[in-house]
This record gives C-alpha cells, structure tokens and sequence, in this order.
C-alpha cells in the first residue's frame, strides 16, 4: 500500500443536532431531528459530496443528559439510521459504535456484516468496551473493571472476525444448473468457546466488497493501545493538542508494529469541533448565541475556566463581558493536568472577554476553531502536516447548517492545498481509508 499524504475526515454524527446541546434551539434546525432519519441521510449525502471517506456514530445504549434543556446524545439506533444512509449513497463509509461489553458477538458480527453486504462493503464497526454505569444498568450490570471489560473486547472481537470468515469467500456457488446453492465444506463452524463469550457459527453471510467490515477501535490506557495494535484499522482519539496527538498516533503505530502489522495500516482520527463564520467574529457570533440559550450553565463554565487557570472565578467577582483584571491574569497560570489550559490562558491574555474566550470552545472536550473557513483549514494542516494524525472525526456546531459549511468552503481549501483528495479512490471503504482487505480473523488476513 502507498504511503498517503492526505488526510482522511470522518463525520461525526452523534444525535441529529450538532455538538453544542443547545443547537436544537438554533433557527432553521428542526428541533424534532431526533426521530428523523431523513436528517442523518442529508447530512451523509452532502458529506458524500464534500468527498469524506466515512460517516462515524458514536452510540451510548441509555439517556446521559437532561432531556429538559438538552437533546439526546446518541441517536435511537445507529445500525438502522446506517441502513438508512446505506440506501441513499454511494461511496461514503458507515461506521458506527457497538459495545463488546453489552452486545453478543453473534449480533454484532450479523448486524455488521449484513450491512456491509447491504452496502456493498462500506461498513466499519467502532468496537469499544464502554464505561457508563446508565448504559450498564440497562444491561442489568456495572460496570466491570478495565482489565475485565478489555478481556471481554478480545474475545468479542476474535469471535466476530472468525464468524465473519466463516463462509468462505468462494462457497456461494449459486450454480442453478447443478442445484447447489452454497458449498457447506466451506461455510464451516467456528467453535470458539472463551471465559465470557462463545460461538459456534457459522454465520449465513456472504462476504461483501471489501471481505468484511473496517474494525475501529475508541479507548483508552495501555489495554486499549494493546486492542487498537491488534485488529483496528482505524482508531478514534481525543488529542487535545499537537505534541499529545503526535504521541498518541506513534503508539497507536508502534502497537500496530508490534502485533506484526504494518503501521500505515492503522489510521488515526483525531476529534476536532468547528464553527464557521464568514468572519472570526462571525464564528464566534455563532457560539455566543449558542451559549445564550442556556444562561443558567455560564456561572459553572466560569468557575471551570478558572480552575483551568489556577484562579477561583464567580460571576460575583468578576464581568464577564470584560477581559480579566490585570492583577488575576498576572496569577494566572496553565494547569499542567488540563491540556486545554494554554490555549484558554493565551486568550484570556489577549485581552478577550471572559464570555469570548469560553465561546472560543476552551473547555470543550475536542480543540475548537471558531472563525473562518480559511482559519478552519489552517488548523487542520497545521496537525496533519505535524504527523499529529491520520485524519480527523469532524464535530459541526449545529448539524444544520455546519455540515454544508465544512463541504462547501473547508473541503475546496483543503483540495486547493493537495491536503485532502478530490475523488473517492474506490468503492470500498477498505479502499477509501488506504488500507489492505481482510476477511475473517486478523491472524489470518
Ligand atoms: C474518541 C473516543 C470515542 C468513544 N466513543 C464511545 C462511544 O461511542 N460509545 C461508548 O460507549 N464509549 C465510547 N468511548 C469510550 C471507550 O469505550 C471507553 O469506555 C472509555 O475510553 C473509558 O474506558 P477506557 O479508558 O478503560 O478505555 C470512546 C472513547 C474515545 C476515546
């Protein structure tokens, strides 16, 4: 496989709204998107359009939010607003989250790899071990520990791939003459019998396009490392800036290595938030109005900010519509255990008000650009010509209209740079992310 000198974008589509919670409010959104398939589809095809190599559903099984002023985090299904997008496209990727912790294998390896036929070998399945303790109650568990939920993630994993494989590539005869539908010397058991789950198979599926479906991986720790090296082909991470993304993408590497793969068979995706404005102040306009809907959750972003900064902040203390008092900001320091610290304290010190610097995204959990598209694209070669990643899961503001945005004026900009290519290199998406085709368990590819 050829070295790539492109990056790779995933979007990411979590509830049918956006990012920020309170983007249902936003004029033009509808705010009953959740139950509308039709949104995930329109979404997907103008990210077909913009030539993104994947869509990416992140999915936790159980409500996580206050549905009184927020919407749902996950949407109600990701398998089936993936056959939905299935249907309506062509070429992009649909991957989407299913916990090895929650799920048999059996359904998983059925679910997946019916839609990666459906699809004709489109489909990646984002296998994590999943911490929420609501997800687990619905599951009638806890929580188990990491070592534990990490051993059962191999065993799931193991069994999907060897069900996957477990009609051979040739055995659909399908000869009508002869009267043989299928060779069943070829579409044997697997027999797989670990501590937590086992299989007996076969699974009745043919294989699709690319073999089977792309294996991500979404985790964390040295059990996760371990997990990704093994069997992912692409990996989902949260670098907050370029050194720790860069480390991150070399261990992703280097694990890969060790398992006796190739490291450019592993591809990271880092998460990466944006808000498009025809002007910085545009962007950031976007933001402020988006934080205007919920008045009631600024005093806890301020005092967050503050501890970002090592000061203690209160609406009571301080105008938030003013940049910071000189003598705080002279105390103020980066928290060396936060990585976005820097970057919240460099805005408070360019004078920013306290209410800009938080529109700014300082305390979201991916890095934000707020401002242009140009000032978006700068960012994203900023990373990717630093090694710090593969490529990047793309988070819009408001699903709405963000998503149009990002196609329609970051994607040109990249193209015109030689950053991101202009066409799909395949029809798979084995083909798209550059990497080799697999069928049934990764000892045997
Ligand atoms: C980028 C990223 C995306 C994730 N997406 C999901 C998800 O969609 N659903 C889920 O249940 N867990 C998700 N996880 C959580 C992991 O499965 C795991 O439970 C979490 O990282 C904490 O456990 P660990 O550090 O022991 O892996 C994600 C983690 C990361 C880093």
């Amino acid at each position: 496989m050829t070295k790539r000198k492109e990056m790779q974008l995933a979007l990411q589509m979590i509830s049918g709204y956006g990012a920020e919670f309170s983007a249902w409010r936003m004029p033009g959104t509808d705010p009953a998107a959740y139950t509308n398939t039709d949104s995930y589809v329109e979404r997907a095809k103008l990210a077909e359009k913009g030539k993104f190599q994947m869509i990416f559903i992140a999915d936790t099984p159980a409500l996580t939010v206050d549905l009184g002023p927020q919407t749902p985090m996950f949407p109600m299904d990701p398998m089936l607003a993936l056959m939905a997008v299935a249907r309506e496209t062509e070429h992009i990727g649909l991957v989407a989250t299913h916990s090895t912790t929650f799920n048999q294998p059996y359904n998983i390896a059925r679910q997946f790899k019916a839609l990666d036929v459906i699809s004709h070998g489109r489909v990646g399945w984002n296998a994590v071990t999943s911490s929420t303790p609501a997800a687990a109650a619905n599951f009638g568990i806890q929580v188990a520990s990491r070592k534990e939920r990490y051993a059962m993630a191999h065993e799931s994993i193991q069994i999907v791939q060897a069900l996957w494989g477990s009609w051979e590539p040739d055995a659909w005869t399908l000869d009508t003459e002869g009267g043989q539908f299928a060779d069943m010397e070829k579409i044997q058991p697997i027999n797989l019998q670990g501590h937590y789950y086992a299989s007996r198979g076969p699974l009745p599926i043919p294989p699709s396009e690319q073999g089977q479906p792309v294996l991500f991986q979404a985790g964390g720790g040295a059990e996760g490392l371990e997990l990704a090296g093994r069997y992912a082909s692409g990996v989902y991470a949260n670098p907050y800036d370029i050194a720790s993304a860069r480390e991150h993408r070399q261990a992703l590497r280097q694990s890969a290595a060790r398992f006796g793969r190739n490291p450019d068979d592993i591809k990271m995706y880092a998460g990466f938030m944006f808000s498009i404005g025809a002007t910085e102040e545009e962007g950031l306009e976007r933001r402020r109005q988006l934080m205007s809907f919920n008045p009631e959750e600024i005093p806890s972003r301020v005092s967050y900010l503050g501890s970002m900064v090592g000061l203690r902040l209160s609406m009571n203390s301080i105008d938030i519509d003013q940049p910071l008092p000189g003598d705080l900001l002279d105390r103020a320091y980066a928290n060396p255990q936060d990585p976005r610290s820097s970057r919240a304290l460099q805005l408070l010190k360019q004078g920013l008000s306290v209410r800009d610097v938080l529109a700014h995204g300082v305390i979201n959990y991916h890095p934000v650009v707020a401002g242009t598209a140009v000032q978006v694209a700068d960012f994203l070669e900023e990373w990717f010509l630093a090694g710090a990643t593969d490529g990047f899961s793309v988070v819009p503001d408001i699903a709405y209209d963000g998503v149009a945005d990002f196609v329609e004026q970051v994607v040109p900009i990249l193209q015109e740079r030689g950053l991101f290519h202009k066409e799909y290199e395949g029809k798979t998406l084995r083909e798209n992310m550059g990497i080799p085709y697999q069928y049934g368990s990764a000892e045997t590819k």
